[in-house]
């Protein structure tokens, strides 16, 4: 049941949230210094109207973080909400139905680059924050640590928390960043994937040619890239880097079998996918390729004559960037070494190769067995008539495993996204219903963990 008000501000939470849409906020391109700036004062400024003290931008050698809090009592635990305010770049923008950062309603989702990921659910938290406030039932202390580089690997926010550990002192880490198996099937996120990315040049001859006049003679480094590129699966889908499963952290059959009880239609995936067939790892269905399984994926590539017609040209160079989703006990670096080690290896005398890592991070188990994860599994049976089921994701938060290592905090991922949702994708949207079940959970949270904590 919504609170009064809930339903009393339903639309101003609504036009609040579509302003911080309209904010370009995108982390990859510096061109929006402006708007990421914009972005995060928007944010600040929410969170002091709700009620927050201290809010404030925290500069970073990048993009600022802010924080804001409310200390009711010292005694109470205190949650700390992680979201952030940048979002993906929109391109290709010619297939967005309306402008990215035009938000529009349409069959009650909101479209907008951001909209799920994560502008839209790290409001959730402000206007959750302020409906506790105006209600007066704040039922714990609460953090807001809500970042602006997020989508480009959080590189300043391992030192911050390192700066900050006294700040930063809570009992737990909230985070809406991830999604729910279905509107009608609540489940809450227990694991989400790790990554290396490496980005790949194989360089011929010192510049483009004649492809009549020298191909044939000259190793083409746009032939030789998909050739190495195509050795690094095997006939069944496994990656041949020597090393690479060497710590993959194997589930047992009983965990296995728990996992599959999750729903799941093959027809409505591929139907959504418009594709005539799953493909990957042999002996693994599709919910554990895409969560329990590492994988490597090329991500982008590029080489020779892309323009209109045709171009007889042997190109000088040919680039990849590749990633790899990693398991529970990968390790980031390591991979990234095996990967470099491997790719050099077996790159031909008739090319030279150049491998450099982007970024990385690791995957990240949460807890089952903590009063945290029974409060939001209370929370969300209240809201939803429905026990919520744990569920491993394969996307990567890698701030996730650094609340466990430099601030010693568990980490609850109470997403409220759809993996339907077009996140990173042209037409992001973000279900109404989501919104506000959202906004009306996470102030169960609050009370339930309050409850377990004091008992
Ligand atoms: N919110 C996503 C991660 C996510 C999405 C988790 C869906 C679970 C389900 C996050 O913003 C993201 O996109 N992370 C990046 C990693 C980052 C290092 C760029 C990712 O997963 O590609
Ligand atoms: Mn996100
Ligand atoms: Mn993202």
């Amino acid at each position: 049941m919504e609170t009064n008000y809930l339903s009393a501000n339903k639309q101003r939470f609504l036009d609040e949230l579509l302003e911080l849409l309209r904010i370009p906020s995108v982390s990859a391109d510096s061109k929006f210094k402006d708007d990421i700036i914009k972005a995060a004062e928007y944010i600040k400024d929410k969170l002091a109207e709700a009620g927050a003290d201290n809010a404030r931008l925290c500069p970073t050698p990048g993009n600022p973080i802010v924080y804001a809090e409310k200390i009711v009592d010292p005694s109470l635990p205190t949650i700390l909400v992680y979201g952030h305010y940048d979002v993906q770049p929109p391109d290709p923008l010619d297939l967005w139905e309306s402008p990215p950062f035009e938000p529009v309603i349409k069959d009650e989702k909101i479209y907008a680059r951001g909209a799920c990921d994560d502008k839209g659910q790290v409001y959730m938290h402000i206007k959750a924050f302020e409906m506790m406030m105006k209600e007066d039932n704040l039922a714990c202390n609460v953090k807001f640590m809500i970042e602006g580089e997020e989508e480009v690997g959080s590189d300043n926010l391992p030192g911050f928390l390192r700066d900050n550990t006294d700040l930063l002192k809570a009992d737990v880490v909230l985070v809406s960043d991830t999604s729910m198996i279905a509107n009608d099937c609540p489940s809450i996120t227990t694991g989400l994937r790790g990554l290396t990315y490496m980005e790949v040049e194989v360089v011929g001859p010192n510049i483009d040619l004649h492809s009549g006049t020298f191909g044939g003679a000259v190793a083409n480094p746009a032939n030789i890239l998909c050739k190495m590129i195509a050795s690094l699966h095997d006939e069944n889908n496994h990656i041949t880097i020597p090393g690479f499963y060497d710590d993959v952290e194997e589930l047992s059959l009983e965990q296995r079998a728990e996992m599959a009880k999750r729903p799941f239609s093959m027809d409505a995936y591929k139907k959504y996918l418009d594709i005539n067939e799953v493909h990957g790892e042999a002996g693994y269905s599709t919910t554990e390729r895409t969560s329990i399984r590492p994988t490597l994926d090329v991500n982008g590539m590029w080489s020779g004559y892309t323009g209109e017609g045709a171009k007889t040209v042997l190109p000088s160079k040919a680039n990849a960037k590749i990633s790899m989703r990693l398991v529970p006990n990968q390790n980031s670096e390591k991979i990234a070494e095996l990967f470099q080690t491997h790719f050099e290896s077996i790159a031909p005398a008739s090319v030279k190769v150049k491998v450099t890592a982007l970024h990385g991070g690791e995957a990240a188990v949460t807890p089952t067995d903590n009063p945290a994860y029974q409060a939001a599994v209370n929370a969300m049976e209240i809201t939803f008539g429905k026990k919520p089921i744990p569920t491993r994701e394969g996307g990567s938060i890698p701030i996730v495993a650094l609340f466990e290592e430099i601030l010693g905090l568990k980490t609850i991922l109470l997403g409220f996204g759809l993996n339907t949702d077009a996140i990173h994708s042209p037409n992001e949207h973000y279900g109404l219903f989501n919104y506000y079940k959202g906004i009306e959970t996470i102030p169960h949270f609050y009370k339930e963990y309050a409850k377990s904590m004091t008992e």
